[in-house]
C-alpha cells in the first residue's frame, strides 16, 4: 500500500501529507489489517441548524470555508437544504428543513443547532457493520450502495450517544463533490484557509454513563483509550466533570467523552445536557498551523472567544511549566490563547463561545507542537472562565 493511500480523500484534496498530519493532529502509524473496525479518518460533520442557508454563509464569510456542494429543492430534495463546506481536510454539511414536516425541524426543536452525524471514512463498510452488530451496536442504516454519474458510495449508519449517529462511508469508487444527490456548487471566497484538519470531537453524556460509552467505542469500533482525566483533574471549587478519551487506531479520530461530576454547583456539562435536551457533541477541535493568524482573522470577523484570566499568564508556576514556546507569551496573552505542555511537547488552544442560541456546541482551535494531549493543564483556568460565562447567563 502506498503511503498516499492512507490519506483520506479530503486530505488528498487539501494537499496535506502524512508528516503535516502527524504534526497537526498527532497521526500515528497503524496496521488496519488487525483492526476489527478500521477507520481511515473523518468523512464529514453533519449539522442540523435553524437556517442552513445563513449558516453556510457564516461558515464561508467568517470561518473561511469553501462551498463545494449542495442539495435542495432545485436538485430534487424537497425535504431540506444541505450545503457542503470544506476547509483543508475538514468537511461540514449544514442542513436545515424546508418541508414543514421535515424530521430535521423536529430535531432542531429538540436540540437547537447541533451535530447529528459524525461520519467516518472506512475502507470496508460491511466489515465494520458486521463487527458493530456482533458487539450489540444499533444499526440505523444497513450497508447499501448509492450511485450517480460520478460512481458509487457504499454507506451505513450506527447509533452513538443521544440522537447522534456515525455514518460509515466508503467513497473509494466515487469522484463526485460529496454524495450522490448533491451537485457541485461554489460560493464566496473569504481569503486564506483558517483551519486544516479536525483534531477531536467531544461528546457530553449523562452522569454515570461515560464508562458505558468508552466501552462502546472500545468494543464496537475497536478504539483505544488515550488519556484519562478524572475527579480533581478537572474540578473547580463549584463544578466538576470526568473525561476519558478514545481514539481510532491511527489517532485521526479522537473522541473525548465527558460526564458531569458531583460538585457544589451545576457543571458546564449539566448545562449542556439541559439545553441540548440530552447527550450530544459538545465541541469540535479544529487544527491550525498558525493559531495566532487564525484567531486574529476570526476576531476581526466578530467571533467571540472565552476570556482567559490575566492571572493565567502572570502565574509563575504556569510560566515555568510552559517553558519555551514559538512566540513570546505576550502574543498569547493579548489573544487569550492557552498553552499546555506534557512529556511530548506543547499545544496552543483557545475556545469560542457557544455557536448558536443555546449554550451548547462550540469550537476549539488547536495548534499542536508534539503534545498529544487535550490541554488537561488548562482545565482549571479554563473552567473558571466558563463558570463566569455561565453565571452571566444565570445558569450557575
Ligand atoms: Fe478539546
Amino acid at each position: 500500500m502506498s503511503l498516499d493511500a492512507t490519506l483520506t480523500s479530503q486530505e488528498r484534496l487539501a494537499e496535506l501529507d502524512l508528516e503535516q498530519l502527524r504534526r497537526l493532529v498527532g497521526l500515528v502509524d497503524h496496521d488496519p489489517t488487525t483492526d476489527p473496525f478500521p477507520v481511515t479518518g473523518w468523512d464529514a460533520v453533519v449539522w442540523a441548524v435553524g437556517n442552513a442557508t445563513q449558516a453556510a454563509l457564516v461558515y464561508q464569510a467568517v470561518w473561511g470555508m469553501e462551498l463545494v456542494a449542495y442539495s435542495g429543492p432545485e436538485t430534487g430534495n424537497r425535504d431540506h437544504h444541505a450545503y457542503v463546506l470544506r476547509s483543508g481536510a475538514v468537511r461540514f454539511v449544514v442542513q436545515g428543513g424546508v418541508d414543514p414536516a421535515s424530521e430535521l425541524l423536529d430535531h432542531h426543536r429538540r436540540h437547537g443547532d447541533g451535530i447529528v452525524d459524525i461520519a467516518l471514512e472506512v475502507p470496508d463498510v460491511d466489515r465494520c457493520v458486521a463487527h458493530a452488530r456482533s458487539q450489540g451496536a444499533t444499526v440505523l442504516v444497513e450497508p447499501h450502495d448509492v450511485s450517480d454519474e460520478h460512481g458509487t458510495v457504499r454507506t451505513a449508519a450506527i447509533a452513538a450517544y443521544g440522537d447522534t449517529r456515525h455514518t460509515l462511508v466508503d467513497r473509494s469508487r466515487y469522484t463526485g463533490p460529496y454524495l450522490p444527490g448533491y451537485v457541485a456548487r461554489t460560493g464566496v471566497t473569504a481569503g486564506p484557509r483558517l483551519f486544516e484538519a479536525l483534531d477531536h470531537v467531544v461528546g457530553n453524556v449523562e452522569l454515570g454513563r461515560m464508562d458505558e460509552w468508552v466501552s462502546f467505542y472500545n468494543r464496537v469500533m475497536g478504539f483505544t483509550n488515550m488519556a484519562e482525566f478524572v475527579g480533581e483533574d478537572i474540578a473547580t471549587e463549584y463544578s466538576a466533570l470526568m473525561s476519558k478519551v478514545v481514539a481510532s487506531g491511527n489517532h485521526r479520530v479522537k473522541f473525548p467523552l465527558n460526564e458531569p461530576a458531583i460538585a457544589k454547583k451545576r457543571s458546564q456539562i449539566d448545562e449542556y445536557l439541559e439545553f441540548y435536551g440530552g447527550p450530544g457533541a459538545q465541541h469540535l477541535a479544529l487544527a491550525t498551523s498558525d493559531i495566532l493568524a487564525t484567531v486574529d482573522a476570526l476576531r476581526a470577523r466578530g467571533v467571540e472567544f472565552l476570556a482567559t484570566p490575566e492571572s493565567y499568564y502572570s502565574d509563575p508556576e504556569l510560566r515555568a511549566r510552559i517553558g519555551h514556546v514559538r512566540v513570546p507569551i505576550e502574543e498569547l496573552a493579548s489573544r487569550g490563547i492557552l498553552v499546555d505542555r506534557d512529556e511530548d511537547g506543547y499545544l496552543l488552544q483557545i475556545f469560542t463561545r457557544p455557536l448558536g442560541d443555546r449554550p451548547t456546541v462550540f469550537f476549539e482551535l488547536i495548534e499542536r507542537h508534539g503534545s498529544l494531549g487535550f490541554g488537561a493543564g488548562n482545565f482549571q483556568a479554563l473552567f473558571e472562565a466558563i463558570e463566569r460565562e455561565q453565571a452571566r447567563r444565570g445558569n450557575f
